[in-house]
């Protein structure tokens, strides 16, 4: 299995024109979107629809008129929308579909959809994907990290590192890592004791932290508390239980 990572949105742009075909991409918006979306899929969701914009949004709640309206712009809630971007917001998605527009989660997610199979990243749910991607030993896998705004984001990193690395730690593998992905399994190394911390300090972490939300950022730090894995099944995620 090829091992290979994007770390900022103007790689993630480029996406758009590559061949994955071949390709299982993670995509990993560890702050908050993805966070959000498995958090959604573990309590019962039946779908998640990840929308580019907002005016795409709203016209798909017309394709999906009983689906919920989720996500944010600079961090918080949408006018008019039902559910803002916080994990601790979906705990009670039992059945509905959700439709989310997010600034970087989505977009990432949306540059992959032609890929062989797109998977919504986590730390909470690391342990599944990593079981799941050994069992399904796709060719190559794509490590996207959706940033903050146009830069790289450190807690996505941290993510597609404790997947490398629970990876590695899986001696039926044959992996081929980039060298970027080697960096990666290294950040983990260093900060594996200290995850939450790592997540409160980066960017879009103390900017959450001072806004009052450190709960959402010490809950999108838990590291394989999740066995469901949300898969891209046409346009929406849909949930998977790893057992
Ligand atoms: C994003 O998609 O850019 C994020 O999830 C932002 C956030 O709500 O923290």
């Amino acid at each position: 299995m090829s091992l290979s990572v994007v770390l900022t949105p103007a790689e993630i742009l480029s996406l758009a024109a590559a061949n994955l075909s071949e390709t299982t991409a993670v995509v990993f918006d560890v702050l908050r979107a993805t966070s959000t979306m498995t958090m959604a899929l573990h309590h019962g969701a039946a779908a998640i629809y990840p929308a580019k914009d907002i005016a795409e949004a709203h016209a798909l709640k017309e394709k999906h008129p009983d689906a919920l309206l989720g996500g944010e712009r600079h961090g918080e809630i949408i006018s008019g929308f039902d559910l803002g971007n916080s994990p601790l917001e979906y705990n009670n998605v039992t059945g509905r579909e959700i439709i989310s527009t997010t600034t970087n989660g989505t977009i990432a997610l949306r540059a992959v959809t032609h890929a062989g199979m797109v998977i919504a990243g986590s730390l909470l749910n690391i342990s599944a994907m990593a079981s799941w991607l050994a069992a399904h030993q796709p060719a190559k896998l794509l490590m996207v990290c959706a940033g903050t705004g146009n830069d790289f984001a450190i807690e996505d990193a941290l993510g597609a590192g404790a997947l490398l690395h629970d990876l590695t730690s899986r001696n039926e593998l044959k992996l081929q890592p980039s060298d970027a992905a080697k960096m990666l399994l290294t950040l983990w190394n260093t900060h594996r004791n200290d995850v939450p911390s790592v997540l409160a300090n980066s960017r879009n972490g103390s900017r959450l932290c001072e806004r009052g939300r450190t709960a959402e950022v010490e809950c999108c730090a838990q590291l394989s508390v999740f066995q469901t894995v949300g898969i891209l099944s046409g346009d929406a995620l849909r949930p998977h239980l790893v057992p």
